[in-house]
């Protein structure tokens, strides 16, 4: 299956997609992700990267779409993918037309998370994400570690990330409703996207998704 994940920051892209990609047998590529991998290694690729990020700017189109499409080119995706936070403006979901029709491959959903905004600023007040892996992520009430501070799937330290700051959050918000709504109608257009309200458990969440992706198959 091929999938993407489109929601405001913190509707808990990072958290459903992580358990989507097990239940479904396909790799989890977040552009955040790798950015953030990038960054703690310090590639080039990452040093161009972080000023945005930092600035809760979107980075780039020629830095964002050369890099999924080297991960979605990666064999373990052969099988399919789901997509978290890429594509995040037109001319990505254009680019990523283009890579699906020289692949001669296809979407078979848009999950649309749907979280009103208190809510979202409230997971994202309460985040903390391991130093090891931002993929590993938690929340202080919401999804709380076994142990405070220490990761439950690798043991790593847990911390705030940096543009959760409140004045970050909120430029990435209105980034989001400027850039990457638009791809939501974008993909309404072709029938692709399906709502999933995810107020609720983590689990009652990843259910409706699993249930809307059953229907839609
Ligand atoms: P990215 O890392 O993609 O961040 P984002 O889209 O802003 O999304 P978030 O990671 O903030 O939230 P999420 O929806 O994954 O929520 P999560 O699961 O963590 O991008 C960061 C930056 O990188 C961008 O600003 C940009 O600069 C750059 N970038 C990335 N992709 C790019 C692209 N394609 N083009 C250009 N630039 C790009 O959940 C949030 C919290 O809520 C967690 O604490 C979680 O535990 C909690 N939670 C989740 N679900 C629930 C629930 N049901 N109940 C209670 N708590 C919950
Ligand atoms: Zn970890």
């Amino acid at each position: 299956m091929r999938i993407v994940l489109v929601g405001p920051p913190g509707a808990g892209k990072g958290t459903q997609a992580a358990y989507l990609a097990k239940n479904l047998s396909i790799p989890h590529i977040s552009t955040g992700d790798l950015f953030r991998a990038n960054i703690s290694q310090g590639t080039p690729l990452g040093r161009q990267a972080q000023e945005y990020m930092r600035a809760g700017q979107l980075v780039p189109d020629e830095v964002t779409i050369g890099m999924a499409e080297d991960r979605m080119r990666q064999p373990d995706a052969a099988p399919g993918f789901l997509l978290d936070g890429f594509p995040r403006n037109l001319a990505q979901a254009e680019a990523l037309d283009e890579f699906l029709r020289d692949n001669q491959i296809s979407l078979d959903a848009v999950l649309d998370l749907e979280v009103p905004e208190d809510e979202v600023v409230r997971r994202i007040a309460g985040r903390r994400i391991c130093r090891n892996d931002s993929s590993h992520v938690f929340h202080v009430t919401g999804a709380p570690p076994k142990t405070e501070g220490v990761c439950d799937a690798c043991g790593g330290e847990l911390y705030q990330r940096e543009d959760d700051s409140e004045e970050t959050v909120r430029k990435r918000l209105e980034v989001y409703h400027r850039e990457t709504e638009p791809i939501i109608d974008y993909y309404k257009a072709k029938g692709q996207v399906v709502t999933i309200p995810a107020l609720g458990k983590v689990s009652e969440v990843t259910q409706r998704a699993m249930d809307a992706l059953a229907a839609k198959a």
